[in-house]
């Protein structure tokens, strides 16, 4: 990823392929733009006289200028209502931008950051700082492309080939806070690509030990500690709920301890802890093999946690946050884990295995129960749980749960700035009951007229958490693979990377 360039010209003296103007739906045209419509002979004001643009979200208006202005082409992109311009809006008109320029062989392109201040000040929801940082954002999250595995003949040409120049335009008092702004988003694009990358990869490279490997790599890089616990460890703690999801697979299973400390040495963590299933066939439970393939990506709560540690650090947060990846293969085999065995968990509790597809809460629950030690301030748990939570929020936003109604709104609420949404759903008593076994403390899933999959599921979460310890778990199931967002392409989302450094940077 080339960095961004921070440019101060004048509009019609800048030198780009395309200059990108961000426009309100209702905003009138301001001078600059009455100049530059002047100059292209009213190509502007007829474009919007005839509706063909109005600044609807997402709307596009390409206009050529033939020589008449330096810039070779003007590209209008529409933000909506002007009240409602949100950071997420700007993500996604900053991609459709880039989106626009892919068809139009372009190798600069200039985005002018949008002055939405002034007397609408008070109705925005977003900071004028974060502007730069939204549009830097949504443009470089859109660029991403996972062809690793194509020959190169095959690679396909994207704007990543084509496109050698991208730059903010802004005015020379917010120079400072562009290139800030930019630098900072570069980071962040940075850990959920690394994120991508892992969920991208197929199951037959991105194996526990992978995954492990490239944390400690990430560790390295950016100077936090991560330290791998194998089998003989997990053994040690009495880790069985873990182990026994591993002992299907000849893949040896990892837990990845990742800790960086960027906060007063005695300041309590938060502790992120992210399923890192590498490929779930559901073992004995097994799944229909239609669209199986997708499950390479049970992993991508390991890849956040992953990408987020890298981001806080790169970032220097002045926090301390600790990541907890356990790693492994969910396979059928004649090791396996059968439904009825009973494992007995690094907490004490026995657990009653009635569906080995349920394998991401066995795996949870002696990572959770690990996170103990670090005394947290708060443990946020990251998964692909339940085919039940795809149902309920569909790929619009992730589900939380949890015991502390202050995290819960944290969460909710820095989903919403960054554009990866959550939906609180509720935990009652009953929900617990309903993962009480017959013959063991718990069972890995509740009697079939209960319902609320992704509910039972917490609730068995919910029982390796200490009660005073705020916990929240993301089912992230519906929002990691495949959203169809102008920066998001299809496959791996990276979910969770910027919601959690939006939480982490808010908490600080
Ligand atoms: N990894 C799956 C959940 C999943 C489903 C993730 C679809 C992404 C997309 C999980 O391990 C699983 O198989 N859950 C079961 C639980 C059931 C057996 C109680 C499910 O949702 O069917
Ligand atoms: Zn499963
Ligand atoms: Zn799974």
């Amino acid at each position: 990823m080339k960095p961004i360039k921070i440019k101060t010209d004048a509009f019609i003296s800048h030198n780009t392929d395309c200059l990108t103007l961000f426009r309100p739906e209702e905003e009138k045209p301001d001078a600059t733009l009455k100049e530059i419509d002047q100059k292209l002979n009213g190509a502007i004001s007829s474009a919007y006289k005839n509706k063909r643009f109005e600044g609807k979200a997402n709307q596009t208006l390409w206009l050529d200028t033939l020589g008449n202005i330096k810039p070779k082409a003007i590209l209008l992109v529409g933000l909506g209502p002007d009240k409602e311009v949100t950071a997420e809006k700007l993500r996604q008109a900053s991609a459709t931008a880039l989106k626009q320029i892919e068809k139009n062989k372009t190798t600069s392109l200039s985005l002018a950051v949008p002055d939405l201040t002034g007397d609408k000040k008070n109705n925005l929801k977003i900071e004028p700082e974060h502007i730069a940082c939204a549009l830097a954002e949504g443009a470089l999250l859109s660029l991403y492309r996972f062809e690793e595995y194509k020959s190169k003949d095959k690679k396909s040409k994207n704007q990543n080939d084509s496109l050698e120049e991208l730059s903010l335009l802004t005015d020379a008092s917010n120079q400072a806070i562009a290139r800030k702004s930019a630098q900072k988003a570069h980071k962040i694009v940075d850990a959920v690509f690394t994120a991508r990358d892992l969920i991208s990869h197929p199951g037959n490279r991105a194996t526990p030990t992978f995954l492990a490997q490239t944390a400690k790599k990430v560790a390295r890089a950016n100077q936090f500690t991560c330290k791998i616990l194998g089998r003989k460890e997990m053994e040690k703690f009495g880790m069985g709920a873990l182990l026994g999801v591993s002992q299907g697979s000849t893949e040896p299973p990892a837990l990845i301890v990742m800790e960086y400390k960027g906060g007063p040495k005695k300041q309590a963590p938060v502790v992120i802890v992210g399923k890192g299933i590498t490929f779930d066939t559901g073992g004995i439970s097994i799944k229909p093999s239609a669209n199986m393939g997708e499950m390479k990506m049970d992993m991508s709560g390991g890849a956040a946690t992953i990408g987020a540690l890298q981001a806080a650090a790169s970032l220097k947060l002045p926090i301390n946050v600790v990541g907890l990846v356990p790693a492994a293969e969910n396979m059928p085999s004649g090791n396996a884990i059968k439904p009825g065995d009973i494992l007995k968990s690094m907490s004490g509790k026995t657990i009653e295995v009635l569906n080995t597809d349920a394998e991401g809460r066995l795996v949870l629950a002696d990572a959770l129960t690990y996170s103990a030690r670090y005394k947290p301030r708060a443990v946020i748990d990251l998964a692909t749980l339940t085919g039940a939570c795809v149902v309920a929020l569909g790929h619009q936003a992730g589900a939380v749960i949890g015991n502390n109604a202050d995290l819960i709104q944290q969460l909710i609420a820095s989903g919403e700035t960054s554009g990866e949404r959550l939906w609180n759903l509720p935990l009652w008593e009953e929900h617990e009951k309903a993962v009480k076994s017959d013959i063991a403390d718990l069972k890995n899933i509740s009697a079939p007229n209960v319902g609320a999959g992704t509910i039972t599921a917490a609730a068995f979460l919910k029982a390796f958490v200490d009660d005073k310890t705020p916990w929240a778990h993301l089912d992230i199931a519906g929002v990691a693979w495949e959203l169809d967002k102008p920066y998001i392409p299809k496959g791996a989302s990276g979910f969770g990377v910027r919601l959690l450094i939006h939480y982490l940077e808010n908490i600080s």
